[in-house]
């Protein structure tokens, strides 16, 4: 009660029931988080791989808590001449503190506001360093010039860290990728990728890049390239351009991981069948995570035990197949389940927005007909805008006796079937994405190939001299983009008409 202001100065302002349900919220117990890593839950989470029949393993709930779970605040890094006065000497005297406190939790509403914070503050633990010349790398303003900086002057890479140990240089997790920028000059953390700032562009001071040390604390033992390697080689079929990579870099660092401003290469992905960073506001219309459906979506419990997979919560067996060395499979990092619990029930919490400026209602109209005319529905079923189902990449066949036959549409889009079929999130499926919020997205199809609307309903995206607009894939500059046939021939006026229409969802 103590933060309360005095009883007697608010009472007469407050009508009674509002009263009530503030005395009852405050009464309340907090809200102890769910068990994230559940055995039961987990049995039939993940989806098999279709080239070997087996789901990936992950670890006993046994495994999983035995070691502490890091629940850490994080604090900005500043532009140095943008830092507010006394910043940096404030931060030497904080104490560690949680970046999510449950005992402050009674509601879904808090839980959704504390998980705001955790998805845009958490950073990852095998990024933090007191290396005294880092820090002060990241206090040196020569180093800030091509640095993207949020209207408060702060960076979207870095942040610091106060541990027991004192004040060491992290680096955000979750909306270090997925951050939308906007033509305002700010950012949506969680909306899709794919547009770069005009200007300076770098997430992090030039000579502060982190990512060699996490590797090799992710994968000890391994130098980075093997460790670039390990995060995409499929042993049951090696793509020599993957096994090149044990031995030299094969292209820059940067186009390896990031083949263009919206698409990322994840573990168990591959540098060359990246995919787009999607738009996390709508996910709650899924029923499937990963664009090749690698998870089940059952809600906020699975999106928090999905937070801890990409987190390191991963031994990547595959059957009779080990991805890592013994040293390497053991658990080593895990955040706490309030941290993730709370970034899932954000992510529920998260809609789709809606465009602010609708072409006028005829024209979307007569789009809709079109949308129904064309059999659009029949995947993307409103209102949701999707099925939530399955199809099927090319090449693929399912069992009759496949553990998700229920959520299976036996047929193919015909889209590049290389993330679903070769990579270790190959499933065999591509998820059929929700259209809400489809007018925001600036990359289209799993692999983020397709720039606009105007692209993807475009006879000429199929054809082999064609540019795509989006990721170019590895073939270099020109080639069709296959796939997806529905909507590529329309009459300019239905095509405007549909597009008016999707824009509206
Ligand atoms: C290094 C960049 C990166 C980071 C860091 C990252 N993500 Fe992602 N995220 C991606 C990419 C790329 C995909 C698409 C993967 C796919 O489709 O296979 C993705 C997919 C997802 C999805 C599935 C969305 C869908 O439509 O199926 C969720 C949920 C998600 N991320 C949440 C998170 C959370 C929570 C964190 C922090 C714990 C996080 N991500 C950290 C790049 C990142
Ligand atoms: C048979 C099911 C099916 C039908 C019919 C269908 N789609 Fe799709 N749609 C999909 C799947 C699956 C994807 C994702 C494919 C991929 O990522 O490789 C997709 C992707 C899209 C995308 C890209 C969304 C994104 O964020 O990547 C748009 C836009 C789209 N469809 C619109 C339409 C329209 C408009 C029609 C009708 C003219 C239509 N679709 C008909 C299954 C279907």
């Amino acid at each position: 009660m103590a933060q309360l202001p005095p009883m007697a100065t608010i009472l007469p302002k407050m009508r009674l029931v509002t009263l009530m349900l503030l005395l009852l919220a405050v009464c309340l117990p907090a809200a102890d988080p769910p068990r994230i890593w559940d055995d039961e839950a987990l049995k039939d989470w993940a989806t098999p791989v279709a080239a070997l029949g087996v789901r990936p393993g992950h670890y006993s709930a046994a495994e999983y808590y035995a070691i502490p779970g890091d629940n850490l605040k994080t604090y900005p890094v500043y532009h140095p001449n943008r830092e507010p006065k006394g910043y940096w000497e404030w931060l030497q005297k904080q104490r560690p503190e949680p970046l999510v406190d449950a005992s402050k939790i009674r509601s879904a509403r808090d839980w959704a506001a504390a998980g705001q914070r955790a998805f845009e503050d958490l950073d990852n633990v095998f990024f933090r360093t007191d290396d005294p010349k880092l820090i002060a790398r990241a206090r040196d303003p020569e180093a800030f010039k091509d640095v993207f900086l949020l209207p408060d002057g702060s960076i979207i890479g870095n942040r610091w860290v106060v541990t027991e140990k004192g004040v060491v240089l992290g680096e955000r997790e979750c909306a270090l990728c997925h951050v939308q920028f906007t033509p305002s000059g700010t950012v949506a953390f969680g909306g899709p990728a794919g547009v770069e700032p005009a200007g300076a562009t770098d997430r992090n001071p030039a000579g502060v890049n982190l990512v060699p040390l996490a590797y090799t604390r992710f994968f000890p033992g391994d130098n980075f390239l093997v460790a670039l390697w390990r995060s995409y080689t499929v042993p049951w079929n090696p793509d020599p351009r993957v096994e090149a990579l044990k031995e030299k870099m094969t292209h820059p660092p940067g186009a390896l991981f990031v083949g263009d401003p919206g698409t990322f290469a994840r573990f168990h992905g591959s540098p060359w069948a990246q995919t787009k960073v999607p738009d996390l506001r709508g996910i709650r219309y899924s029923r499937y995570i990963d664009a090749s459906g690698t998870h089940r979506m059952r809600g906020a419990e699975d999106l928090a035990r999905y937070a801890a997979f990409v987190n390191g919560a991963d031994p990547m067996t595959f059957g009779d197949h080990q991805i890592l060395t013994p040293a390497q499979r053991k658990i080593r990092l895990r955040y706490a389940d309030e941290v993730l619990y709370a970034i899932g029930m954000y992510l529920m919490s998260l809609d789709a927005p809606k465009n602010p400026n609708p072409a006028p209602d005829a024209r979307s109209a007569a789009g809709q007909k079109v949308f129904q005319r064309e059999g659009c529905i029949s995947c993307h079923v409103p209102p949701d805008y999707t099925s939530g189902k399955l199809t099927l990449a090319q090449g693929y066949n399912p069992p009759a006796d496949h553990p998700n036959a229920d959520d299976i549409v036996r047929l193919s889009v015909g889209t590049d079937p290389e993330l679903a079929m070769r990579t270790r999130k190959g499933t065999g499926f591509y998820k059929i994405p929700t259209l809400r919020g489809v007018w925001t997205r600036t990359r289209l199809l799993h692999d983020g190939s397709v720039a606009s609307l105007e692209e993807m309903f475009d006879p000429a995206r199929v054809q082999p001299d064609h540019v795509p607009g989006g990721w170019k894939g590895p073939a270099g500059d020109r080639r069709g983009i296959p796939g997806h046939p529905f909507g590529l021939k329309l009459t300019p006026e239905e095509k405007a008409a549909l597009l008016a229409f999707l824009r509206t969802l």
